[in-house]
């Protein structure tokens, strides 16, 4: 899964040279479902929901800063109906002085969410990115383990109360090399990055025995409400392989590309070894970088975004979905990269309509489809 990217910056060099080619694909909505038009998914929720017997989220980043508000309140009453912050709720955020507890966006995103009727998950507690400047390396080993880790994640995941649907606990955590029988030390990623250089001068004892993620977990363990799910969230997950079997929350910023992306299939078996574990799968930060912002690839687009809905909204365990950035122009992978669900101008591109089309299918007790992103060969869609 080489093509599946760590940041903006993999993902414009890789850009360059994918395969232009993309398949012929199968939607649903050239089969009867709406391709233009107001879009129908906030109405088509409660029904999902009772068909899969919980509630099913679905939703989007947001931050305050983020414009144009009136776009952000109208989608986020009609189309998405959860909400994540983007940045509001990382440690640079949320405690910027050593000690005291900053939720002020991420309450805001918060109470953004609740007033339109929208659940929240929180994103994130412990990073190697957007960490305060007042944390690395200044602190020893048991310093950060027994006082600094935990007291964060209890002041953050206290702070924002039980409602909120899950926690990214630890993100970014597994490394990019992880092969089954790997040691603790080498499935950390970017250990360098992490505050694991200590004041102490103790080496990596943090990485080694995995206690920054020990003291995270059982702090959050601690402290979140009865029904909030805490995650691994890692990036290049979803297949068969050993970085997956350490996550539970699935990034998938991918590219509209052959292995740029997982298939329905190889996602449907991740998603049901861990229903048989009893644990649950989401998918967290969803966009999907095109090499060209074109008709065929807007559609590839659409087909993949169809099929990772499909393969949560079918699978038992699989009861979140966000995509990461509203629209092309907020998008962290760039404009031109057009990896989100609605345009530059926040109309909705063919994969938004895509869909809503997923949903009245699986909301309508219809079968699931067959892997449209595999193309036409592979697939023909029709009205059953
Ligand atoms: C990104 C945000 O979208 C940007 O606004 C910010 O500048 C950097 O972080 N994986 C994650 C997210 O877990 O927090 C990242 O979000 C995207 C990659």
């Amino acid at each position: 899964m080489a093509s599946l990217i760590a940041s903006s910056v993999a993902a414009t060099l890789l850009a360059a040279h994918v395969a232009q080619a993309q398949p012929a694909v199968s939607l649903l909505i050239d089969t009867g479902y709406a391709s233009s038009g107001p879009l129908h998914v906030a109405s088509i929720l409660p029904a999902v929901s009772a068909r899969k017997g919980q509630t099913f989220h679905f939703g989007s980043t947001y931050d305050t800063t983020e414009a144009p508000q009136s776009w952000f309140d109208t989608m986020f009453e009609s189309f998405f109906k959860h909400v994540v912050s983007e940045n509001g709720c990382k440690w640079d955020a949320t405690e910027p002085e050593q000690g005291v507890s900053n939720l002020t966006e991420c309450q805001a995103c918060h109470s953004f969410a609740t007033a339109r009727g929208n659940s929240f998950r929180g994103h994130n507690t412990f990073w190697h990115q957007q960490m305060p400047a007042w944390l690395p390396g200044n602190f020893t080993a048991s310093e950060l383990v027994g006082n600094i880790i935990p007291q964060h994640v209890k002041q953050e995941i206290g702070g924002m109360g039980p409602s909120v649907t899950s926690w990214d606990v630890v993100n970014e955590v597994v490394g990019d090399n992880a092969t089954t029988g790997m040691t603790a030390l080498q499935c950390v990623l970017s250990k360098a990055d992490w505050p694991t250089v200590t004041a102490d001068g103790s080496g990596i004892p943090l990485v080694k025995d995995l206690s920054f993620i020990y003291a995270a977990f059982s702090t959050a363990f601690a402290t979140a409400g009865p029904n909030t799910r805490l995650a691994v969230n890692d990036y290049n997950t979803g297949g068969q392989d050993a970085k997956t079997e350490l996550a539970i929350g699935f990034q998938s910023h991918l590219t509209a590309a052959v292995g740029g992306f997982y298939t329905k299939s190889e996602l449907a078996t991740t998603f049901s070894t861990l229903a048989k574990l009893g644990v649950e799968a989401m998918i967290t930060e969803m966009d999907i970088e095109l090499a060209t912002n074109s008709t065929a690839f807007l559609r590839y687009q659409a087909a993949i975004w169809g099929d990772y809905l499909d393969a949560c909204l079918y699978a038992s365990n699989c009861n979140e979905f966000i995509n990461w950035d509203p629209r092309d122009d907020l998008s962290w992978r760039g404009l031109p990269a057009a990896a989100t669900l609605f345009d530059g101008e926040g109309n909705p591109k063919p994969a938004a309509y895509e869909v809503a089309a997923r949903f009245e299918n699986f909301a309508a007790g219809k079968p699931e489809p067959c892997s449209t992103s595999s193309g036409t060969s592979v697939c023909k869609l029709s009205r059953h």
